[in-house]
C-alpha cells in the first residue's frame, strides 16, 4: 500500500473525529444552558404562584402591593400561563398567542390543546384559596428555552449540510482537474510520438520497397514493431479526445486483443474465450481502448499467478440487465484482500516492487468514463483467484 493511501485514511480519521467533538461540545454546552435557562423558568414561575397566593390572600391591593403586580405578576412577559379553576375553567391565560379572529370554540379548543402539552411538560401549580378552592396554573417552556433546545440539532444539520456541499464541490473539482491532467498527458504523449513515427512509417515502406533491403526478415520485424508504436499512438490520441464508439463482434474484439497477448506472454498462460452469447453480438466500443483495458486487466493476471495459469474470458449477460454485456475475466493467480477490491483502482496504488499502479485506474476510466460502462471486481479469493467484470453497452 502507497503511504498517501495510508495517509488519507488517517487525515479522514482525523476530520471525522474532530467533527465529532466539535458536534458533542455543541449539544453539550447547549444543554447546559438549557438546564439554566429551564431551572430559571421554574424559579420564576414558583415565584409568580407565590405572588399570586399573596395578591389572593390580601384583602386589597395597595400602593405598598402593586409592586407585586409591576414586578412580578406582570413581568413575566416569556412563559406562557394558563389559568384554571378546580374545574377546569380557564379563567386567564398569558403570553400565548390566541388566534384573534377565532370563534369562541376555537379559542377553547386551542387552549385545551396547550394545557395538555403543559401538563406534558410540567405539573401545574395547585393555589389553595380561602374558601378551600383549587386553582390551577399550568405553564409550559417559554419559546426561547424552547427553540434552544432545538438549536443544536439545526445548527448540526446546517453545518452537515454545508460539510456535504463543501465535500461534493471539493472532489467535483478535484475530478475536473484529474480529468485534465489524464486527458492533457494522453495528447501530449500522442502528438510528440506522432512525428518519429510518421518518419519510421515512411522509413519502413522505403525499405519494404527498395530492391537491396526487400527480402531481409528485419524489414518485416521493423514493420511489427512500428505498427506496434502506432497502435500506443492511437490509445493515447483516443485517451486524449473524445472517442469514437461503434458497434463490434464482441467475440472477435476480444479475441484479436487475446491473440496479440499471447504471443507475448509464457507458453504456461493459458488463455480460454467463452461466451454465452451470439456468436454476431455487438458492443458499442472503441477498440484501440478496449484493447488496452484488456491487455492491462490479462497483464495484471499474469503477474498475480507468477507467468503460470489460466485465464478465461466468458461473455454473458448480466442478470440484472439484460440489454447490457458482460465480459468477466477470471485468473487462477493470488486474488485480492477484501479490503482492497476498491482500492486496487486508486491511481498510484501498487503491490509491484516496479509497479506504477496506473494499470486499473486508467482501465475503469477508459471503461466508465468512455464507454459508459463499469468496471469493477466481481469476485476475489486471496490464493485462488480473481474475476473482473466489464459491463458494456450492447447495440
Ligand atoms: N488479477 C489480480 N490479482 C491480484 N491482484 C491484482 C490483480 N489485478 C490487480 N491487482 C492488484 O492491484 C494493483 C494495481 O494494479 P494496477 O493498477 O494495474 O497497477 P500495477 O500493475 O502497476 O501494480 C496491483 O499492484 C495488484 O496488487
Ligand atoms: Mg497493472
Amino acid at each position: 500500500m502507497l503511504p498517501i493511501y495510508d495517509q488519507k485514511s488517517r487525515i479522514k480519521l482525523f476530520v471525522l473525529a474532530g467533527a465529532l467533538l466539535i458536534a458533542a461540545a455543541t449539544v453539550i454546552y447547549t444543554s447546559v444552558l438549557v438546564q439554566r435557562l429551564s431551572e430559571r423558568e421554574q424559579k420564576q414561575i414558583a415565584l409568580y404562584a407565590k405572588a399570586q397566593r399573596f395578591i389572593i390572600s390580601i384583602e386589597e391591593v395597595d400602593a405598598n402591593t402593586t409592586f407585586v403586580f409591576d414586578e412580578i405578576i406582570n413581568a413575566n412577559t416569556t412563559i406562557p400561563i394558563i389559568f384554571t379553576d378546580g374545574e377546569g375553567n380557564i379563567l386567564d391565560t398569558k403570553n400565548l398567542p390566541l388566534p384573534n379572529k377565532a370563534t369562541k370554540q376555537a379559542k377553547e379548543e386551542f387552549l385545551r390543546r396547550e394545557i395538555a402539552v403543559m401538563k406534558s411538560q410540567h405539573p401545574p401549580i395547585v393555589v389553595k384559596l380561602s374558601a378551600g378552592l383549587l386553582n390551577y396554573i399550568y405553564y409550559k417552556d417559554s419559546q426561547l428555552l424552547t427553540q434552544l433546545r432545538t438549536y443544536p440539532l439545526v445548527q448540526l444539520a446546517v453545518i452537515g449540510c454545508l460539510g456535504v456541499m463543501a465535500y461534493f464541490a471539493f472532489s467535483y473539482s478535484r475530478r475536473a482537474e484529474q480529468n485534465r491532467v489524464w486527458v492533457g498527458l494522453a495528447k501530449e504523449t500522442a502528438h510528440q510520438l506522432g512525428t518519429p513515427l510518421s518518419s519510421l512509417m515512411a522509413w519502413h515502406t522505403y525499405l519494404k520497397e527498395s530492391e537491396r533491403f526487400q527480402h531481409e526478415p528485419i524489414v518485416e520485424e521493423l514493420g511489427k514493431d512500428v505498427r506496434r508504436l502506432e497502435i500506443i499512438t492511437e490509445r493515447f490520441s483516443n485517451i486524449g479526445s473524445v472517442p469514437v464508439l461503434k458497434d463490434e463482434n464482441i467475440l472477435q474484439a476480444t479475441k484479436n486483443a487475446i491473440a496479440y497477448l499471447q504471443s507475448r506472454v509464457s507458453k504456461k498462460v493459458l488463455f480460454e474465450i467463452k461466451t454465452d452469447l451470439p456468436t454476431d453480438t455487438p458492443a458499442r466500443i472503441n477498440v484501440p481502448l478496449f484493447d488496452w483495458v484488456i491487455e492491462n486487466i490479462c497483464k495484471n493476471a499474469v503477474d498475480a499467478m507468477d507467468g503460470k495459469g489460466n485465464i478465461t474470458l466468458h461473455l454473458r449477460r448480466p442478470t440484472k440487465n439484460k440489454n447490457l454485456i458482460a465480459l468477466d475475466i477470471t485468473d487462477t493467480g493470488k486474488g485480492i484482500p477484501k479490503s482492497k477490491i476498491e482500492t486496487v483502482f486508486l491511481p498510484g496504488f501498487t503491490t509491484k516492487k516496479r509497479g506504477w499502479g496506473l494499470g486499473l485506474a486508467l482501465a475503469k476510466r477508459i471503461i466508465e468514463n468512455y464507454h459508459e460502462g463499469k468496471l469493477y471486481v466481481r469476485w476475489s479469493e486471496v490464493g485462488k483467484g480473481t474475476t473482473f467484470r466489464v459491463v458494456l453497452k450492447g447495440e
